[in-house]
């Protein structure tokens, strides 16, 4: 959050109105309309959204609820992967392009929702006969390639449970996901590209697996040059293995409730949580919301920027989009490589309708200036969407004028791994607020509460809550059932956001950021507790303690507070061997920006270290009640 251009005035709301063509034209029509037909019979309003996937054998009833767990659709079959491709080639969709990708070196590939159904199958019979099961945890480590996509749904197909790794983690992240999982191949890449440069995957991934007994094979998709060798016991090749298999994989009838797959979102203390999906809630909720929030037509190319490592990738790279039987398009070039201009040029080339990004990345073009996006022709966008954190004012009004040209929508998506799909936002056609994600969509039952649970009155703060189970909720923290319970008991029995939030008097929603000690650093999650525990594992740090502190660009970036072991004295360059370690072991996007070296840190009487008075002290702010601390 950028507390500093964060000022929206309350009383005198400022409101983006789109043409009234997009309400007509859009899937979901009239917003109050559509909720208020939710209310009316909320299971009727779920039992028609799940009517627009296909089952192998009908639910028999939408949700049974027995706090805090929920299931869904009960006792219905289905495969996600084939709603997401055979449906799609059954029902005229064969020859459409699923999914278009470009490399940063300008490399092309295309896949046909009939080509992607063949390769996906090919490489499930492939994890099949290496002894993969319905149930077996699949570790993937990759860059975004259609290879990690390819993964992704092969293990779906034969109900694998996939786990999947943002390739920029470093060593001990990957390897604390891979044991906690338990997994039992690892699928990755040789290499990744960054800005021109290749990335090594697979010396991490080597180190990454010892110490991880589950680990029967790694499987590498080799694109580097010169080809990188492999180590005849364990390691495959990717392609290798898919093309000895047949094209047709039968899909596995999956229960509603069988786990889908398993995403680690970091956690305030403490290792990473394994966040679990079911299949049925997940495909449903993800199909209903890319279809009437993204308002995805049958015409559109959709491009999601998100690295499908994160939820955004999954359900809005992934799932949603090829569930809907969408054009895709992804790449893994970043936004200003070769330069500042490439993301416009690819709007333009491949005529991109639907752009979905983050307000990290709007604000650095912003920073760069409009003149790069005024070189292209962007008029084939038609809906624009933002997602990580608070679309800030200043942001919002430039992505609307400079890149949809005062004629798109901005669709500002509220929602968490642990939500699976959108929850709170402005729906196409209806009237935008800067600075508001919106309202909950239909199917959703959000609102700001107290402490205690209870609603806040309007033009109030607290925290943001949801009141009702949704399809695709998490069902559990993999492992650790009683963090799962928390998120239903810290709020009375409400489900807890951990956000703070703003109720407005319109009844849209403004999220203000995070009520604990995550820190969002350019839309992603990081925890205080994972780098300040690589910090510690440096021989010359006795304790640390990291904060976020605003970032024009990032949102927030990290400050490190280190003691230093006797014996060691602060230097600069000891400041780059820690940010180092740093990305070593947690990975590039957790470095500290800053790093200052302190003689004793604020702690409770118990120890406990009161980031929130480290906070207050680094940008003048009264750091509250201190009076239970130690010093
Ligand atoms: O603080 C909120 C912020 O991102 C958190 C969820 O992070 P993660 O699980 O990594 O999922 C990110 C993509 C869904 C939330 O608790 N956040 C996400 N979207 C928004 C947001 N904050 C404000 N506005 C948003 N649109």
């Amino acid at each position: 959050m950028t507390e500093q251009d964060f000022s929206v005035p309350l009383d005198a709301p400022k409101y983006y109105r789109p043409d009234p063509s997009y309400r007509e034209q859009s899937w979901i029509g009239d917003y109050e309309e559509a909720y208020q037909r939710f209310i009316a019979d909320p299971d009727g309003f779920w039992r028609e959204r799940a009517a627009e996937i296909e089952w192998f054998e009908p639910f028999d009833r939408v949700m049974e609820w027995d706090f805090p767990y929920a299931r869904w659709f009960l006792n219905g079959k289905l495969n996600i992967t084939h709603n997401c491709l055979d449906r799609h080639v059954q029902k005229g969709r064969a020859n459409k392009v699923a999914l278009f990708w470009r490399g940063e070196q300008g490399e092309e590939k295309a896949y046909t929702y009939s080509q992607l159904l063949r390769n996906v199958s090919a490489f499930a019979n492939a994890l099949k006969r290496m002894g993969v099961k319905k149930g077996d945890r699949v570790c993937i480590y990759m860059p975004v390639v259609p290879e990690q996509v390819i993964a992704m749904l092969a293990c779906a197909r034969i109900g694998a449970v996939h786990s999947v790794v943002f390739g920029g983690f470093g060593v001990n992240a990957l390897n604390q996901r891979i044991r906690d999982s338990g997994s039992k191949v690892v699928i990755t890449s040789d290499v990744s590209m960054r800005r021109g440069k290749e990335i090594q995957l697979k010396p991490i991934v080597e180190e990454a697996v010892v110490n991880a007994p589950s680990v029967e094979a790694i499987i590498v998709h080799r694109r580097g040059t010169p080809m990188v060798e492999l180590h005849s016991e364990i390691e495959l090749d990717f392609y290798e293995l898919l093309e000895r298999e047949s094209n047709y994989c039968e899909p596995e009838s999956m229960d509603a409730e069988d786990p889908l797959f398993l995403l680690y979102t970091s956690g305030t203390t403490g290792s990473p949580k394994g966040i679990i999906h079911a299949c049925g809630g997940y495909a449903v909720g993800t199909q209903y919301t890319t279809k009437y929030v993204l308002d995805v037509k049958e015409d559109d190319v959709y491009w999601c920027t998100a690295d499908p490592g994160w939820i955004t990738g999954h359900s809005y790279v992934v799932y949603g989009p090829l569930l809907n039987g969408a054009t895709v398009f992804f790449t893994e070039t970043t936004p200003d490589f070769p330069d500042h201009g490439i993301w416009w040029k690819l709007i333009r080339d491949y005529g991109v309708s639907i752009f979905y990004t983050a307000p990290t990345a709007i604000r650095m073009f912003m920073r760069v200036g409009e003149q790069w996006s005024d070189r292209y022709d962007l008029s084939s966008l038609r809906v624009l969407a933002s997602v990580g954190e608070p679309l800030n004012p200043e942001a919002f009004e430039w992505f609307y004028h400079h890149i949809g040209k005062d004629r798109c929508p901005i669709v500002d998506t509220w929602w968490q791994t642990e939500t699976g799909m959108h929850m709170i936002t402005t729906m196409v056609g209806e009237p935008m607020r800067p600075g508001f994600a919106g309202k909950p969509i239909p199917g959703v039952v959000a609102d700001v509460v107290d402490m205690d649970g209870r609603s806040v009155e309007a033009g109030n703060g607290g925290f943001l809550a949801i009141k009702r189970p949704w399809p695709s909720m998490l069902r559990t923290v993999y492992n650790d059932d009683e963090r799962y319970r928390k998120y239903w008991t810290t709020l009375d029995s409400l489900y807890t956001a951990t956000d703070l939030a703003v109720k407005g008097h319109d009844g849209n929603i403004m999220v203000i950021g995070r009520a604990d000690d995550l820190i969002i650093v350019a839309g992603h999650n990081i925890g205080t507790a994972e780098v300040e525990s690589a910090l510690v594992s440096h021989e010359a740090v006795a304790e640390a303690a990291v904060i976020g502190v605003p970032d024009p660009v990032k949102g927030n970036q990290i400050k490190a507070f280190a003691i230093l072991k006797d014996g060691y004295a602060g230097s600069d360059r000891l400041k780059s061997d820690l940010r180092y370690h740093v990305r070593m072991t947690v990975g590039p996007i957790a470095m500290p920006g800053e790093i200052e070296f302190v003689d004793s840190l604020p702690k409770t009487r118990s120890g406990k270290i009161v980031r929130r008075v480290l906070r207050a002290k680094e940008l003048g702010m009264d750091p509250g009640d201190t009076s239970t601390l130690e010093d």
